[in-house]
């Protein structure tokens, strides 16, 4: 990180950090550099949209911040102790954080890396579909993590993130999200976030899975496309207010790293029991796409596996691996 970058940082993290009014001189202190300095970097902060008050003969105040996502920020907040987002890439605009953090993982890309972008150009969903990714408001991120798993357990990844972003939206709005199997976050029924892992794989070991996370923060109602095929909506939508893109996925990738270690130290019951209790369609009715056929019954609950439960009419219980679910 150059110099210039690393005191625009810092001033902003004692900035937000104290809250009220700071002076020049312990900025200059505390980031030993002059107080011109100082004012330049302050300078430069309000043309990025940071709205900071200097006080005769007191100091500055940071009053609100732009809801940028700035890769080096991000990276002083999370500090060195996590593995997410110990390298992080950031693109002002791409095709897919998914297919960008795929290239560089292939490449060598190390386990933690993080690409975010503020507008995806062709965001991907699932079962091929298209993910909608307007510029500045939501979050779209991908994480390359190189399990030491056989591929058939790669799918309970999925699961770990959707249990992080749970958690994510609890903590930074109060809004109490529920989990659709496999990985759709829902609120008050309408979808919030996606995921999307991608995994390379020899026959018996994953090389890499990358985790795709779509969250729709700030998106405003005529942002969505008329033709969705299920319900949308975004944080905003739900509570009101904003939410700082910044702020969630420091938290984010803070819950992300916890279930991580959690899952590589005990496994996946831990995850499913979290998991189950975001779930809000056990002993409901819900119907099963799969390809062209279609399966009814009321969800029982994901198997060891990640698999999904349903229970038949003749009491067995039929395993699902993958499909479109509809909780009637
Ligand atoms: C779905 O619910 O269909 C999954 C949506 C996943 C979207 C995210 S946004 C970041 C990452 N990059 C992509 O192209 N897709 C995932």
């Amino acid at each position: 990180m150059s110099r210039r970058k690393l005191v625009s940082s810092g001033v902003v993290t004692i900035l937000r950090s104290d809250g009220g009014i700071i002076s020049g001189e312990r900025l200059s202190r505390e980031l030993g550099v002059s107080r011109t300095a100082i004012w330049k970097q302050v300078a430069a902060l309000r043309k990025k949209g940071y709205r900071i008050e200097a006080v005769p003969s007191q100091g500055y105040r940071l009053l609100a911040e732009p809801d940028s996502l700035d890769a080096c920020s991000l990276r002083l907040e999370l500090g060195n102790e996590l593995l997410m987002g110990c390298r992080m890439e950031y693109h002002a605009e791409t095709g897919s954080t998914n297919a960008d953090a795929f290239l560089i993982a292939e490449e060598g890309a190390v386990e933690g890396t993080v690409v975010l972008a503020d507008r995806q150009l062709a965001g991907k969903g699932r079962l091929g579909r298209r993910w909608e990714s307007p510029v500045g408001v939501n979050v779209y991120c991908s994480v390359v993590l190189r399990p030491k798993l056989p591929p058939y357990e790669a799918p309970q990844l999925t699961f770990l993130s959707a249990v992080a972003v749970a958690r994510t939206i609890l903590a930074t709005t109060g809004l109490q999200p529920a989990i659709k199997w496999p990985n759709d976050l829902l609120i008050n029924g309408r979808k919030v976030a996606g995921l999307l892992n991608e995994m390379n794989a020899e026959t018996d070991q994953v090389g890499f899975v990358i985790l795709g996370i779509g969250v729709n923060l700030n998106m405003r109602q005529d942002q969505f496309p008329a033709d969705l095929r299920y319900p949308a909506t975004s944080l905003l939508l739900e509570t009101g207010s904003s939410v700082s893109r910044q702020t969630f996925i420091v938290r984010l990738l803070r819950e992300l790293d916890q279930e991580y270690c959690r899952f590589c130290m005990s496994g996946f019951g831990p995850v499913r029991e979290e998991w189950s209790r975001y779930c809000n369609a056990f002993g409901r009715e819900v119907s099963v796409e799969l390809g062209t056929n279609r399966l009814q019954g009321p969800f029982a609950g994901i198997d060891h596996d990640g698999a999904l439960l349903m229970q038949l009419s003749d009491g067995r219980l039929e395993r699902i691996v993958s499909g479109d679910v509809t909780v009637l």
